[in-house]
């Protein structure tokens, strides 16, 4: 990149995050579709803002609606469509907000460098650990019986990869706990990482 001179700030990263009385953290969802991502992302969110916590979530299916919608399903643009998000996540994080985000993510070098961008200090990552079978029979947008039916190509867990996480920071088997259990896990691993205070 040439020809390029970024601007050097006068309130800076802390002092922002100083102001919201929080440290910025990326909570990053991955799993299957239907595997309970939104859900929780949703619900988390409002535990925290309830908390007094400043957030912001970004979701696939929004995303895709605008920032992204340029961007399909094949491999290359699934890659630039993560890579896209942990910018967006990135800058927020630099205003200082707690992020939540879901999106399949299934490869595990686009989560490596999101979780690079943001800085591993800022990378908290959930795995939503619901079998195919489970997320299939569920199938609340009807996606997996077109994907089966060959209408729809290249469908996560059908006819393109889902890569499992190496190293989540927490797994949560959505076919086995309650979502308001799942949702104390989670709650009790973030506020750790997000209060300024002890107190
Ligand atoms: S990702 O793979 O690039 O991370 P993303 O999370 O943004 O995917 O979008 C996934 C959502 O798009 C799914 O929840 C589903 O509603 C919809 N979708 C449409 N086509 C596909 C497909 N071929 N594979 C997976 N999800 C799809």
């Amino acid at each position: 990149m040439s020809n390029i001179f970024p601007i050097q700030t006068k309130v800076t990263r802390a002092q922002r995050a100083e102001l919201l009385q929080q440290k910025p953290l990326l909570i990053w969802f991955t799993g299957l579709s239907g595997s309970g991502k939104s859900t929780l992302a949703v619900q988390l969110e409002a535990v925290l803002h309830g908390k007094g916590y400043k957030t912001y979530l970004l979701d696939g299916d929004n995303i895709r609606a605008g920032i992204n919608k340029d961007l399909s399903f094949t491999d290359a643009d699934r890659i630039e469509n993560i890579r896209r998000i942990g910018e967006v996540a990135n800058l927020m994080l630099d205003a200082g907000v707690v992020v939540l985000s879901a999106f399949i993510s299934p490869f595990q070098a686009d989560r490596d460098q999101v979780k690079k961008i943001v800085g591993a200090d800022s990378y908290f990552e959930v795995f939503v650990d619901t079998p195919l079978e489970v997320c299939e029979q569920r199938d609340v947008k009807g996606l997996y019986k077109k994907a089966r039916a060959g209408e729809i190509k290249n469908f996560t867990g059908i006819d393109s990869a889902y890569e499992i996480p190496v190293s989540p920071d927490i797994i949560i088997q959505t076919h086995i706990l309650s979502v308001n259990d799942s949702l104390d896990l989670l709650f009790s691993a973030v506020d750790k990482k997000i209060a300024l205070r002890t107190s």
